[in-house]
């Protein structure tokens, strides 16, 4: 017999649809209503899924039905949000970042443990399919020891996509203008930023490289800030391994993982499906040769193949992370995505986004003149 846990939405964009369409697969989770800024929005929304509105943050946050708030509001009312809910005695979800700070988001910690409430953080997808087989693989050793991992989180040359016709399953648009004032970093670093600490431990260093390369992102409206589109960073976790993760929306679109133990390599092609597969390719020596097998064996899937409901470029359990905190909440126990581990993922990422061209970047000194290609190649 399982006890219902209450939550409210606040955010009725973009991704909120694909939130409530993954809430049907927790029967546990009760929506007592959503509210958004845009009260046309929030009508829309709460018609199409057939669910409450609230007039007024204030109405939602003395709602003592509500446990538990799932913020989908755009990145910079986070920690606004986020703190106003600590502050109502509310369990609090939060989309990706926890806040824009590094500041904000450990007052937002320490409230949240003050008053001994859960504060978790998206992405949830540690919680997924294939980043607990992998997980589990590692355990298992099954490719020996690993010292070194290459993480791609590369969606394509967005600005050159029709993304001003994306819209979600109730028609709501893509946010394009937040999304290119965010970056592609603080977006999407978290799908694999939120599994390293898991596998690896604490990460110590963070050495990183941001840039912005395309100047006009072809909006029409213009852009109060246009956030790195290209990051690389490495990361050295306390056990020794070093990440190296790629973020961009300019090279071709690639979200592979690849880590490279010295049995052999165990790779997934994508962090958005919770239910990609996990290969491995062995390492053999041939006589005088060290040799990674051709054949990709599949490591087989752990979990239950869960519905999304849904088409699209990512398959993922959005609602997954709220049931684990209705879980915490439930068993009296902490947290999986605990409101620490949200804050070094956090911390991570704030790091990449930061590490800006000018920041630590040797300046090269020594140059030289031009040089002529082969006669024939002209
Ligand atoms: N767009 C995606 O594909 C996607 C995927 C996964 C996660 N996310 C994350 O989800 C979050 C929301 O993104 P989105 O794409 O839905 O954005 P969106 O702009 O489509 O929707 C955000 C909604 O929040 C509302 N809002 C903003 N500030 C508010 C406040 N202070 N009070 C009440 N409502 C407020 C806005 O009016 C808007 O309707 C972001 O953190 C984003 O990183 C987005």
């Amino acid at each position: 017999m399982f006890r219902i846990i209450n939550i409210a939405i606040i955010g009725c964009g973009f991704v909120a649809d694909y939130y409530l369409t993954t809430l049907k697969n927790y029967p546990e989770l009760k929506i007592t209503g959503v509210y958004d800024l845009n009260s046309a929005r929030c009508q829309d929304f709460a018609q199409h899924h057939g669910v409450n509105v609230y007039q007024s943050l204030d109405e939602l946050l003395s709602d003592r039905q509500v446990q538990l708030v799932v913020n989908l509001t755009n990145p910079k009312s986070h920690f606004e949000i986020n703190l106003a809910c600590l502050l109502a005695d509310k369990h609090v979800y939060s989309e990706k970042p926890l806040a824009m700070k590094l500041e904000e988001a450990e007052k937002l910690v320490e409230l949240a443990e003050h008053k001994g409430l859960h504060l978790s953080s998206a992405p949830c997808s540690l919680l997924g399919e294939t980043a607990q087989t992998i997980w589990k693989a590692l355990r298992e050793d099954v490719v020996g020891k690993v010292y070194v991992v290459y993480s791609e989180m590369d969606d394509g040359l967005v600005h050159k996509m029709p993304y001003k016709a994306w819209v979600n399953q109730s028609g709501i648009p893509w946010p394009y203008k937040d999304e290119f004032e965010v970056g592609c970093t603080m977006e999407h670093a978290g799908y694999y930023l939120s599994w390293f600490p898991a596998f690896f431990g604490r990460a110590e260093s963070v050495t990183g490289f941001s840039s912005t390369l395309v100047e006009d992102k072809n909006t029409d409206i213009p852009l109060d800030h246009n956030a790195p589109d290209f990051s690389v960073a490495c990361i050295k976790f306390a056990s020794g391994v070093v990440v190296r993760l790629t973020c961009s929306i300019v090279a071709a679109h690639d979200h592979s993982l690849r880590i490279f133990g010295d049995r052999g390599i165990l790779s997934t092609p994508d962090s958005w499906f919770y239910n990609a597969p996990v290969h491995i390719r062995r390492r053999f020596s041939i006589r005088r040769k060290m040799i990674v097998s051709p054949i990709k064996q599949k490591y087989p899937l752990m979990g239950t193949k869960t519905k999304y409901s849904y088409r699209g470029a990512f398959q993922m359990d959005f609602a997954r992370g709220i049931a684990e905190i209705a879980d915490a909440i439930r068993e009296d126990r902490p947290c999986r995505l605990s409101a620490r581990y949200s804050l070094h993922v956090n911390e991570l990422v704030l790091a990449i986004h930061h590490a800006t061209e000018s920041n630590s970047t040797y300046q090269v000194k020594s140059t030289f003149e031009p040089i002529q290609p082969m006669t024939w190649a002209i």
